[in-house]
């Protein structure tokens, strides 16, 4: 879908998911992330660019895997994470929006849970490209974890954890030859409407990644 009929349809509160193409299971165990391997850090930051030509590939379970482990998985005993959040709140949650559902990431039991089984990779931003990568991912806050942060600061706080993840996975996409880029050029309340979250979570970004076109 362009992006004017996008707008069109975000102004009208009616931009929409479309329906699952194949079968959502309830639950993706995802293989144990692979800890070696791919560019090197400074080769990677070398290489971090935003890219918004995708091709519709969809990505092995074992890079998926590996990805999100990078962006926000458990990467220590006491349940510590690959991106820092203000009081350890680990306040954002990630939903993995592929053609055959959105789920929730779980970094604790590295698996993704079903949240929708509809194709709502066209609802995750306004850019045509976005229906067709493989994968866009959407940061979600969510305010019952920073009981502990001020109010005033829930949203900044939020956003520079949402901010780490991003760039974890830039930087895992530039090691590992994918592409990706984050976008906060969305409609918020249809994301949020597609996936039926309760209020006191709130749809901060959202970022494709996938194989390039290049
Ligand atoms: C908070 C934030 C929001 C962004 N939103 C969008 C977006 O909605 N669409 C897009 O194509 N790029 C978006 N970008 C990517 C920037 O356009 C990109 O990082 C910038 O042009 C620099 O290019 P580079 O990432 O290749 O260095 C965003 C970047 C940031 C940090």
């Amino acid at each position: 879908m362009n992006t004017l009929t996008k707008l069109v349809l975000g102004a009208m509160g009616a931009l929409r998911p479309l329906p699952a193409h194949g079968d959502a299971t309830k639950t993706i165990q995802l293989p144990p992330p692979e800890l070696s391997g791919g560019a090197s850090l400074l080769e990677a930051l070398a290489k971090r660019r935003s890219s918004r030509e995708y091709r519709n590939d969809p990505l092995p379970l074992a890079l998926l895997s590996n990805l999100l482990w990078a962006a926000n998985g458990v990467n220590r005993s006491d349940g510590g994470r690959t991106a820092p959040s203000a009081l350890n709140a680990q306040e954002i949650d990630i939903v993995v929006a592929l053609p055959q559902g959105a789920y929730r990431f779980d970094a604790a039991s590295h698996a993704l849970e079903l949240v929708c089984a509809k194709d709502l990779r066209r609802v995750t931003g306004y850019q045509d490209f976005v229906d067709e990568a493989p994968l866009d991912l959407v940061y979600l806050a969510d305010h019952a974890r920073m009981k502990r942060v001020p109010v005033a600061q829930r949203l900044s706080f939020a956003s520079v954890a949402a901010g780490a993840i991003a760039q974890n996975v830039y930087l895992f996409a530039a090691s590992a030859g994918l592409v990706t880029v984050i976008r906060a050029w969305i409609d918020r309340e249809a994301i949020a409407h597609a996936l039926g979250i309760p209020h006191d979570q709130e749809v901060l970004l959202s970022q494709t990644v996938g194989f390039g076109k290049g």
